[in-house]
């Protein structure tokens, strides 16, 4: 696990841009996937790779998106749904096409058809050979995707209920508390695993115990994001605020200045 801590949330974006960006197959003529995260965490994130595309360094024509979770229950087309905050915040920026983008389908109406969509999710990214890298973010609780704490660090795509901490903390995109929906379908821990990267991004002091917890804890469900100790090929992106509770903090920054360090 390579732990990369800056001074601000800007260079944290650049460095996880190049992390991500180094993680893409380039010349071996498959096309790549990318895993995006919602929340505000990876947007400056995005915002780089919209540099690096405008700049001719990157290039996503040829590459697909595949989301990390989806909310059950919204209205098509709601503006909060995952597919379309990614559709607005993220492929335009990278020049993503609509039909590139996998996203659970949660519009299902009970459990055998949203078990149906989480399935059909699962083969869609099997059949693209797989995430390349996935972008994830962190919740206050630890959560990754929506695996809440309690979630098996083997599961795959599948409906989740909401903690009321996830649901408070995102109600800030909603008109009304109890306008966030109750269930979503999510990657699972083991789905997640599978993706040949992972770079992960936590801004600000209200992540500092959950990143503790997640790269300096004991491997747990009952924090979700330890499972990032369990992968050959983690990058953690932090700024100074979200990196306050680590321990080893020294040592992270001895091994990211290289070999010559
Ligand atoms: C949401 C998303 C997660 C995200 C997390 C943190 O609930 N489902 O994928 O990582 O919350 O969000 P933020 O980056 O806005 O703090």
């Amino acid at each position: 696990m390579e732990v990369v801590v800056s001074h601000t949330p800007e260079e944290t974006a650049r460095r996880a841009a190049t992390a991500v960006l180094a993680g893409l197959p380039s010349g071996t003529g498959r096309q790549p996937v990318l895993g995006l995260a919602t929340g505000s965490s990876p947007l400056g994130l995005y915002q780089e790779l919209g540099r690096a595309v405008a700049s001719g360094r990157a290039d996503f024509s040829a590459a697909h998106g595949v989301a990390l979770d989806e909310y059950v229950g919204l209205p098509p087309g709601h503006p909060e749904g995952y597919r379309q905050v990614l559709l607005r915040d993220v492929c335009g920026l990278l020049g993503l096409a609509a039909e590139r983008l996998a996203v659970p389908d949660g519009s299902g109406r009970d459990l055998p058809a949203l078990t149906a969509a989480a399935r059909a999710f699962e083969e869609r990214v099997t059949a693209l050979g797989g995430v390349d890298v996935q972008v994830l973010g962190i919740g206050a609780n630890g959560h990754l995707g929506f695996n809440e704490p309690g979630s098996a660090l083997t599961s795959r795509t599948r409906v989740k209920r909401l903690s009321e901490r996830t649901r408070r903390d995102n109600a800030r995109f909603f008109a009304r508390p109890e306008d966030v929906p109750t269930h979503c379908l999510t990657q699972g821990l083991g789905t997640i695993l599978e993706a040949r990267r992972l770079v992960l991004v936590a801004t600000g002091d209200t992540k500092s115990d959950a990143v503790a917890a997640a790269l300096e804890g004991p491997l747990t469900a009952s924090v979700p994001a330890s499972v990032l100790q369990w992968h050959p090929d983690t990058v953690v992106c932090l700024d100074e605020a979200a990196a306050a509770g680590l321990r080893n903090r020294q040592y992270y920054d001895e091994a990211a200045s290289g070999l010559t360090g």
